[in-house]
């Protein structure tokens, strides 16, 4: 996997993004299991509560191709910081990703990063397998 690669679909995504409300641009880059990336950015809402996260567009894009296995996530926000999902975008993963396995890369900068597996931001989560 080409993480430098990844980080700058995310940052490109970004560019996309539709935030007049927060003025918080993010954006998100999936990287499905047979290698295709998939862009996502925020997209606001006046009505607030329809907004959509950057992770979210990205992964509703590629299982809306028919897509549902995915190996990393790539996101870059306008925050100084590293940009975590929120917990709805977690919960949308644990649907479609091995939490062991996925890799959500919070990115800094084009080369400053951290990664995480879902399982350490999404312990003991409630998933598929909870319902069998
Ligand atoms: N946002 C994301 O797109 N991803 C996150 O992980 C956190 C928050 C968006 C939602 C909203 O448009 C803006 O950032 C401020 O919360």
């Amino acid at each position: 996997m080409d993480i430098y690669h990844l980080i700058r679909e995310a940052y490109e995504a970004k560019e996309n993004s539709y935030a007049p409300y927060s003025g918080f641009h993010v954006g998100a880059a999936l990287l499905s299991s047979d290698g295709a990336i998939y862009r996502g950015c925020n997209i606001e809402n006046a009505a607030y509560s329809p907004t959509n996260c950057a992770e979210r567009t990205a992964f509703f894009k590629a299982v809306s191709e028919g897509v549902r296995e995915f190996k990393a996530i790539a996101i870059a926000g306008d925050a100084q910081d590293y940009l975590a999902p929120c917990g709805v975008c977690r919960q949308v993963m644990a649907e479609f990703c091995d939490a062991e396995k996925f890799q959500i890369i919070l990115a800094r900068s084009l080369t400053d990063y951290k990664i995480f597996t879902l399982a350490e931001l999404l312990p003991e989560l409630f998933g598929p397998k909870s319902l069998q």
